[in-house]
């Protein structure tokens, strides 16, 4: 099964960042850390359906592509919005609406936006922001659950599913012409216009507040994934969009173990690579172009600031992937003894991997060897169920009743 990855190689770019001191220690605590992450952490754990969601141990794969270890996060079961962006979005949310009450002399807490304590002052705030899917749907999420108003902004290529799913949770979704980069600029005007507060999940010169802690609340996720491994990393695969979630993930591990943190590898796809650039530029650098992938999430064309600070100098290798392998991971992944449901950009780590393999001066590079124990985010299930089962050839609940 691993030899059917082999062609892809054509069709990918590698580039190794061998001038990052990649195990380093970890400097950038004004952005995100282990103390903000505990503040983070006491308020999600503390929502309602909050657990952990699974690791899977990929046992048959490791021995098929001679690593130690392959572990995948699967985060299909992140409360009711199979993504890790459940943490986000709704945690920025609560902050938001938690800041605009002390402003009013009030300490609240997520718990007391989640019984309507304060819904007289929360119901005349709204919050919107730009999306490709997952983050509207966590910050329309969190603005139900937490009592606000909540207006978002799509792009041309977001799928007609995702923008049902967004406003199943109550709010109204505007579609625009453009990318996502777009979308975001768009977003902002509007917000600015009628007076909304906007909860983006990317940051750029003079808007870093909110996006940090849509990223603070994503290190929920690789807490628990640490402490589920019960063994360190030595390689953590991170597919990147604007670099937000490989940041947090990147954050909090650097912190956790200092000079003796893994490899960091960052995946993206050929026509969004943005980090890929901005890297081999040494500087922030802007992709033009539809950015069209199948990984959606991806789908991102500039970096965020702050991720980008956390990244250059500790991802040692930035890859990219054709979309042509997706669907056949996330079939793998289907047909597993216990199947996993994951979506699109879930698989893009684990694709960029069973490629690398096939390439010994990448693995050199990277230092993958048989002792390597490597950490996947899998950072969504079938967020788009039509994709999805388009891609798999079943429905996600088909593909669980094997279970
Ligand atoms: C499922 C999924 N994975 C990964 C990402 C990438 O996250 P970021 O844009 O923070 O790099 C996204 C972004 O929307 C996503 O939806």
């Amino acid at each position: 099964m691993i030899n059917e990855y082999k062609k892809y190689l054509n069709d990918t770019e590698f580039y190794d960042n061998s001038a990052a001191t990649v195990k380093g220690e970890y400097e950038h605590q004004d952005i995100l850390s282990l103390e903000a992450f505990e503040k983070a952490s006491k308020e999600i754990t503390s929502w309602d359906d909050y657990s952990i969601t699974p690791l899977v141990d990929l046992k048959d794969l490791a021995s098929q592509t001679g690593v130690s270890k392959l572990f995948y996060k699967n985060e299909h079961y992140r409360f009711s919005l199979k993504s890790f962006k459940a943490l986000g979005g709704a945690y920025a949310v609560a902050n938001l609406l938690i800041g605009k009450l002390k402003e009013k002399g009030i300490i609240a807490s997520s718990k007391d936006l989640l019984a309507g304590t304060y819904k007289d002052i929360t119901s005349k705030i709204t919050v919107s922001c730009a999306t490709d899917g997952n983050h509207g749907k966590s910050v329309a999420w969190g603005a139900r659950s937490f009592g606000c108003n909540c207006e978002i902004f799509i792009h041309s290529h977001v799928s007609v599913s995702r923008e049902k799913e967004i406003a199943k949770y109550g709010a109204t979704v505007n579609r625009i012409d453009g990318n996502y980069d777009d979308s975001v600029h768009f977003a902002d005007k509007t917000a600015e216009e009628k007076g909304y507060f906007t909860v983006s999940d990317t940051s750029y010169e003079g808007y870093t507040d909110v996006p940090k802690d849509v990223m603070q609340g994503y290190t929920i996720m690789v807490d628990e994934a640490l402490k589920q491994m019960a063994c360190k990393p030595t390689h953590v695969f991170l597919q990147g969009g604007v670099g937000g979630m490989a940041a947090a993930v990147a954050s909090f591990i650097l912190e956790t173990y200092g000079k003796d943190s893994p490899i960091f590898v960052m995946i993206e796809p050929t026509n969004a690579a943005c980090l890929l650039q901005s890297a081999k530029n040494g500087k922030p650098t802007v992709v033009h172009g539809d950015l069209e992938t199948v990984m959606a999430g991806l789908s991102c064309g500039e970096i965020s600031m702050l991720a980008w600070k956390i990244l250059e100098n500790k991802t040692k290798g930035f890859f990219t992937i054709p979309d042509e392998p997706i669907a056949k991971v996330m079939k793998y992944l289907s047909n597993l003894e216990e199947p996993v449901v994951a979506g699109e950009s879930a698989v893009a780590g684990l694709a960029g991997f069973m490629i690398i393999q096939h390439n010994e001066s990448y693995r050199k590079a990277l230092e993958i060897d048989e002792n390597s124990k490597i950490l996947f985010l899998g950072t969504e299930g079938d967020t788009d169920s039509l994709v999805y089962e388009k891609m798999v050839g079943k429905s996600s609940a088909d593909v669980l009743k094997k279970a």
